[in-house]
């Protein structure tokens, strides 16, 4: 069983699309051994603990750098032997040493077709405000290993969604996370504990991956 955490800051929709995954067996030899949160408000710790996975708290508000709060992460993380990271709505840039120490080994998902619409200060809605002021007619969202660029890690699921000419900033959150950030980031999990994925440079090749015919 891969020993699995999950790194949260907010209303975790996208943590209870793995555990409802998690439940339906779509995400075999996964362990969801902790639930971490940099929010002691967080409605995904309700969400976990309803799941009876046990949460922790590393609240980054009483932390005074990026450093530190990294570091504590990082320690939880060995503490708890954590093999897989997943970052689910986690609104933190993790520190060099820790990504350095999981390589290969965090998943983030991010709610737009990477390489738009990422990187620093894309976030939550604002990417959804700024895939509408461009006039995209299609978004998504990326599935990728985390490295220490923001956003700019190898790339192991997209999914894309149509935007309409009527969609507000939170029309669009939903349903790309409806139609797209809930499917692929199980998803990826699911291909982890599988070990299906191999980094080769920047691309994830995707072991046994079968294509419909003409693709
Ligand atoms: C999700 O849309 C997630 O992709 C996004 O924040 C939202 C969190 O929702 N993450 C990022 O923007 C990270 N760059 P959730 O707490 O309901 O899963």
């Amino acid at each position: 069983m891969v020993r699995t955490a999950i790194l949260v800051s907010g209303g975790g929709t996208n943590l209870q699309a793995i555990i409802d995954a998690h439940i339906f067996g779509e995400v075999p030899n996964c362990e969801l051994t902790a639930v971490i949160s940099s929010n002691p408000n967080a409605y995904a710790l309700t969400r976990a603990e309803h799941a009876g996975i046990p949460t922790y708290i590393i609240d980054r508000a009483s932390f005074h750098n990026r450093e530190s709060f990294s570091d504590a992460i990082h320690k939880k993380l060995d503490h708890l032997k954590i093999e897989l990271v997943v970052l689910a709505g986690f609104m933190y840039v993790l520190e060099p040493p820790l990504v350095k120490a999981y390589t290969n080994r965090i998943i983030n998902i991010h709610p737009a077709l990477i390489p738009s619409f990422c990187g620093l200060g894309f976030y939550g809605l604002r990417v959804h405000e700024a895939a509408l002021e461009y006039g995209v007619k299609i978004s998504g969202a990326t599935a990728i290993f985390v490295t220490n660029g923001v956003d700019a890690g190898p790339i192991i699921l997209q999914k894309t969604v149509r935007v309409r000419e009527d969609d507000t900033p939170k029309s669009l959150q939903r349903r790309v996370m409806e139609e797209a950030e809930w499917k692929i980031l199980p998803e990826a999990i699911a291909l982890y504990c599988a070990e299906r994925l191999r980094v080769e440079g920047r691309t994830v090749k995707i072991l046994g991956e079968v294509y419909p015919d003409g693709d």
